[in-house]
């Protein structure tokens, strides 16, 4: 059976670690005869230059007609002027509600090569493996927005936060599931101090966990979760939270395992889903060869077990990476004195060399 797989590199380091990625994922099917096709695709500031939008109709049709899309990374200071509505960040925004990616599954496991890079105590690091469920679709970054206006002869700009019943049940389950895959428990963050969207979220959490009983529930407040994470991160096993505070938690949870390169993602749709690194497009280093590719491989990892099924490929890219990182090869984000400097391509090869 053939599997198609749209790759979207988008900006800055964005080509560099998508390349990357599909080197490995080259490596599995030639070790595990997958059949993968693939076709690109432009998004964000890149496709903005080229063609005056950020998303073009084309790129989303040829998503939803794949099996799995790659994605790598937009945005830059470059397009910064330009129109809020045409920014790059505009086309990973448009392709989650466009393809209905309601959930994005974040896993952050510490791989013992990399214990002593966390900036937490490696006693603190060690044993960390979690996963946060994030809603994707709904919340402040889609609700109605005003730029600006004039209120009592001042200015003000508002942005509106807001749950329905359906789409917390919706994600609730995933991460009910996820944890009964996994160690079976569940943080479910929120603000219901505060907020009435986080109460209607807690109420809801709620009703759907009588459906899972043999899976464990506890609710935290986002800023006691945001210094739990700092303090006793090995707690946690699923989070699952809003579209808000998971962007936010996910990039503290991201850096507690040593770099923000490591980190992968899942964005589950219906239909297709989209896989992509966490970090952003690094323009600084962009043309470079030196951005760590990992957390790209690693959600090609991902794509190869959620949408290809092919569950071996996909153990044997991720033991691939930490054999690569056994074996002392490191991106300079990640180097240290008697380890192996690497580039972005030799780390390519060094994973797909090990797959
Ligand atoms: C992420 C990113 C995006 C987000 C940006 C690029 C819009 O930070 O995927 O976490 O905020 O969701
Ligand atoms: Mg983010």
């Amino acid at each position: 059976m053939s599997h198609s797989i749209v790759v979207i590199p988008g900006d800055g380091i964005g080509q560099e670690i998508t390349t990357a990625a599909v080197q490995v994922l080259q490596a599995a099917d030639a070790k595990f005869g997958l059949d993968l096709h693939f076709t690109y695709q432009d998004a964000g500031g890149t496709a903005y230059d080229k063609y005056g939008t950020p998303l073009p109709e084309e790129t989303l049709a040829a998503c939803r007609a794949a099996d799995a899309v790659l994605f790598g990374a937009v945005g830059g200071n470059q397009w910064d002027n330009v129109e809020p509505s045409l920014r790059p960040e505009k086309a990973i925004l448009g392709l989650r509600k466009g393809l209905g990616l309601y959930a994005n599954l974040r896993p952050v496991k510490i791989e013992p090569a990399l214990v002593d890079y966390s900036p937490l105590k490696p006693e603190l690091a060690r044993g960390v493996d979690l996963v946060i469920v994030r809603e994707l679709v709904g919340g402040i970054y889609f609700g109605e927005r005003c730029e600006s206006e004039q209120h009592d002869g001042v200015e003000r700009a508002w942005d509106l936060e807001n749950y329905s019943v359906p789409e917390v049940e919706r994600i609730a389950k995933l991460a009910f599931q996820t944890a009964q895959l996994r160690r079976g428990r569940v943080t479910s963050v929120d603000k219901a101090n505060v907020l009435a969207t986080s109460r209607l979220w807690r109420r809801t959490v709620e009703q759907v966990h009588a459906q899972y009983a043999d899976v464990e529930l506890q609710h935290l407040y986002v800023d006691n979760c945001a210094m739990q994470l700092a303090v006793r991160p090995a707690q946690f096993d699923v989070i699952v939270t809003g579209n808000l505070f998971g962007d936010i938690l996910s990039d503290e949870a991201a850096v507690v395992g040593g770099s923000i390169g490591m980190l992968p993602s899942a964005s589950i749709g219906a239909q297709t889903s989209l896989y992509e690194p966490i970090h952003g497009s690094a323009p600084d280093i962009a043309g470079q060869g030196i951005a760590n590719p990992l957390g790209t491989i690693l959600s090609a990892a991902m794509l190869l077990r959620y949408s290809l099924h092919v569950e071996q490929a996909a153990d044997a890219v991720e033991a691939a990476v930490r054999q690569a990182l056994a074996d002392g090869y490191r991106t300079v984000d990640l180097w240290r004195e008697g380890c192996q400097k690497v580039s972005t391509e030799a780390m390519a090869e060094a994973v797909a060399a090990r797959v």
